[in-house]
């Protein structure tokens, strides 16, 4: 684990394996332990990096209760901050949900770093009215109640009826996740996420290889969006991975490292084979 300091946080970041890099941004209110069991079968080709965004996992503030609000654009830019204290020219970034919201702005502010792009469940659209105002009430209330409840209100959408009944331990994993987070990261990233802009115009701009996919069962960001993202961008795939709603990495990690796997393998062709440097 490596620990970085950009504009006034402590960024954490595990890098493993070796090879063409793939960087993976987590969703919300999560970190980077949510992408862990289907990193594993991807490190005898590929270096994975896994962050914990600003105010999340063991990321930290450095001063205070850090800002009121993080924008996508600033996770964004700390990503690129990050991807070159680790001398990363290009990489596939591959974002779920929030993390998706992040790499849509990544595309827009730094698209020459981008070997490919992988969206995981998530959209390009903003918030409507009345899911920003939840955003900022939820931003308000988190400092009162902690993220206590937080588990109970959202793992329902998050996880599908069958890891419900099937995957106690997937439960136990999310849930205890959730409870790790802070209520000031939580607040910045809700009221950033409350903020942010339609991307549906850029999708069409995109030029690197591109992989939609999204749990079958997914809700909160449910498969004909992640089809219609995959319509817009040029060449695009779709996926859809079985046994899962909103977290496929942790629902169905096989199933999700092998779309990962066959999609790297395709962007970066005969190079990993060496395990080239980028
Ligand atoms: C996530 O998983 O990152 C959230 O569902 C994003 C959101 O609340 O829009």
């Amino acid at each position: 684990m490596e620990k970085f300091q950009i504009s006034g946080s402590e960024w954490r970041v595990w890098t493993k394996g070796e090879g063409k890099p793939i960087l993976f941004v987590h969703g919300f209110p999560f970190d980077h332990s949510m992408f862990i069991p289907s990193c594993f079968p991807l490190l005898d080709r590929f270096q994975v990096i896994l962050p914990d965004l600003p105010g999340f996992g063991e990321s930290r503030f450095l001063e205070g209760i850090g800002p009121d609000k993080i924008g996508m654009a600033d996770y964004a830019d700390g990503l690129a901050a990050i991807l070159d204290r680790l001398k990363i020219e290009k990489t596939i970034l591959c974002g779920l949900s929030m993390g998706g919201y992040i790499a849509m702005q990544f595309f827009r502010r730094h698209s020459e770093r981008l070997a490919g792009l992988v969206f995981c469940d998530t959209r390009p659209t903003p918030d409507s009215p009345e899911a920003a105002a939840g955003r900022l009430r939820l931003a308000e209330s988190v400092f009162q109640t902690g993220v206590e409840p937080l588990p109970a209100r959202m793992i329902p959408n998050l996880l599908s009826e069958r890891t419900r009944r099937e995957s106690p331990g997937v439960v136990r994993f999310v849930t205890e996740m959730i409870l790790r987070q802070t209520p000031s990261g939580v607040a910045a990233a809700a009221r950033g996420m409350a903020e942010r802009d339609d991307s549906t115009e850029f999708l069409k701009e995109i030029t690197v290889p591109t992989l939609a996919l999204c749990g079958k069962e997914d809700n909160l960001s449910p498969p004909n969006i992640i089809r219609s993202m995959a319509e817009a961008v040029p060449g695009a795939e779709f996926l859809e991975i079985d046994g899962a709603a909103h977290l496929p990495p942790l629902e169905s990690p096989l199933l999700f490292s092998g779309g990962i796997r066959r999609f790297a393998e395709k962007v970066y062709g005969d190079g990993i084979a060496e395990g080239e440097g980028t």
